[in-house]
């Protein structure tokens, strides 16, 4: 079965609202003929608003890169999955690699927030990966198997239809050391197993596995030729409409 592709641009700490409009007004146009995969732009929280005023009536997705996992309360500089929803968000990032190993997020917190963004009926992007240190340690596929059992622990099928996975290593971000097609396939086909041993066949087929790690238009043919490989999700390369466009656009302006 052939999965729609979802190509996700994570902005990171980047961008302020006059910066995410111009940067919109010239991304619109690009992508504008692009029906046949999904496309998503992640800003910070202080452009959401703006973004999705911008956005509206285009096919361009918008999403959260954290939110936190109680619906509200005493959680100063927090940002509940029920404010994204108010906005208008449809995919929230959990999990990111930076989120777990510079602000100490456990799978704990992460599952909460699965669950939290479920209940609001936003799609999770839950983002796994092991650092260099792990895969050196032939450590890979086990931290994956618990970030993925501990992330979605509790959680039926049915919750998570919509789940999208992205597979990260961390060793890949940011570092303009891509991991290649084959090393990707290779963690995407085990996660894709593992889901199927979760959640059932039919639930792993329709799951879209993302891959992201220094992703650029000159390697996302090479990644998206793979069977498991669904998707990008793209941080320093997503920051120019020119250049996002032409990974969104891959296999077509070639
Ligand atoms: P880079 O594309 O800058 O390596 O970042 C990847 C990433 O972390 C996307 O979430």
């Amino acid at each position: 079965m052939k999965r729609r592709p979802l190509i996700a641009g994570n902005w990171k700490m980047h961008k302020t609202i006059a910066e995410t409009l111009a940067y919109i007004e010239a991304f619109k146009p690009l992508v504008a003929g692009v029906e046949d995969r999904d496309i998503m732009l992640a800003p910070p929280f202080t452009a959401l608003d703006a973004a999705q005023r911008a956005l509206e009536g285009s096919r361009i997705s918008l999403g959260a890169q954290n939110c936190h996992w109680e619906e509200e309360g005493a959680f100063t500089g927090e940002i509940s999955a029920r404010m994204l929803a108010d906005i208008g968000v449809t995919y929230v990032i959990l999990g990111h690699s930076e989120r777990r190993h510079i602000f100490g997020e456990t799978d704990e917190m992460i599952r909460q927030k699965v669950a939290a963004v479920l209940r609001h009926e936003l799609v999770p992007i839950l983002c796994i990966g092991e650092t260099l240190e792990e895969r050196e340690a032939g450590k890979t596929f086990s931290v994956l198997e618990r970030q993925l059992k501990e992330g979605l622990k509790g959680l039926s099928a049915g919750d998570l239809k919509d789940l999208v996975i992205a597979y990260e290593p961390v060793w890949a971000i940011g570092t303009g050391k891509t991991a290649s097609p084959e090393q990707a396939e290779e963690a995407h086909a085990f996660c894709r197993r593992l889901l199927a041993e979760m959640f059932g066949a039919d639930f792993a087929e329709k799951i879209r596995i993302l891959y992201g790690g220094s992703v650029k238009p000159e390697n996302i043919v090479g990644l998206m030729a793979r069977p498991d490989i669904d998707g990008a999700l793209v941080g320093g390369a997503s920051l120019k409409p020119d250049v996002f466009a032409r990974i969104v656009c891959f296999g077509r302006m070639e």
